[in-house]
Parts: C-alpha cells; structure tokens; sequence
C-alpha cells in the first residue's frame, strides 16, 4: 500500500466510516459496502460522496488532499478482490478461495 493509500486508511479509521459502510460484508449495514465501489461507481461519484455527503451521510468538512487519500484507499482496497465473491470453492479447510486468488 502506497503513502497515499495508508492516509487514507487512517483517515477511514478516525472518521469511523466502518460504522455505516462494510468491506468484504463487515461493517455497519447503515451505508453500502465499498468493497468495489471504485470499479463499480468509479472515482469521480465516490469523490462527491465523500466530499459533500448526503441526508443520511455526514459531511465531514474533508479537504481535497483528505478526499483524495480515501480515494486512493478505496481503490487500493478495490484491487485485493470482489464483494461478493462471484467464483469461487470451498477448501477441505474451511477457507474460500475466489478464482483469481493465487492459492
Ligand atoms: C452515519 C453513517 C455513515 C458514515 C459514518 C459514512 N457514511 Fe458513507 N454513506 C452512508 C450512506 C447511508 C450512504 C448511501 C447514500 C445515501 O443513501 O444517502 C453512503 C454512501 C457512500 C458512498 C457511495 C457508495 C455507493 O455505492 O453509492 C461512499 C463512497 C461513501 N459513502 C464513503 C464514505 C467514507 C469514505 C466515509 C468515512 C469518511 C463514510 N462514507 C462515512 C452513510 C455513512
């Protein structure tokens, strides 16, 4: 994860976006998951969100720099997989392989 990525990280931690928004389907359930909101919204509409919020979403007051940041967080998360898993098995151990997962 790049310096960016983990200001973001930081940011979606002191802002407490986990209790409105899941990653992976764990989280809050008052907002919706942001596993791939990146890939399925894109950057410019998550940008607007983020920066203006909603009558059920707080504004938070974030500068550009901020915004950017969890942007950039996002789409890192975007890139480790896809929520919800869309091909995948079930190992002897329990664990759930997706098909692009290198296991
Ligand atoms: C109090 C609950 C709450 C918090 C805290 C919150 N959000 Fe949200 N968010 C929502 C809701 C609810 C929506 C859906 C828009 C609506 O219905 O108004 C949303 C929508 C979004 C969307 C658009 C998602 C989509 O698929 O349409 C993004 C991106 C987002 N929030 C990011 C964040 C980030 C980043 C934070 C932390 C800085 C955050 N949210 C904190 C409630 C919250």
């Amino acid at each position: 994860m790049g310096e960016e990525a983990r200001h973001g990280q930081m940011l979606y931690q002191q802002y407490n976006c986990t209790a409105c928004h899941q990653f992976y389907g764990l989280g809050g359930y008052m907002g919706p998951d942001l596993t791939n909101v990146i890939s399925n919204r894109g950057e410019a509409y998550s940008r607007a969100f983020i920066t203006a919020g909603t009558v059920r979403m707080p504004n938070f007051g974030l500068n550009e720099e901020e915004v950017s940041a969890l942007v950039t967080y996002l789409g890192f998360v975007d890139q480790t997989g896809t929520y919800p898993p869309e091909n995948y098995d079930v190992l002897w151990t329990g664990d759930v392989a997706q098909e692009d997962d290198p296991r």
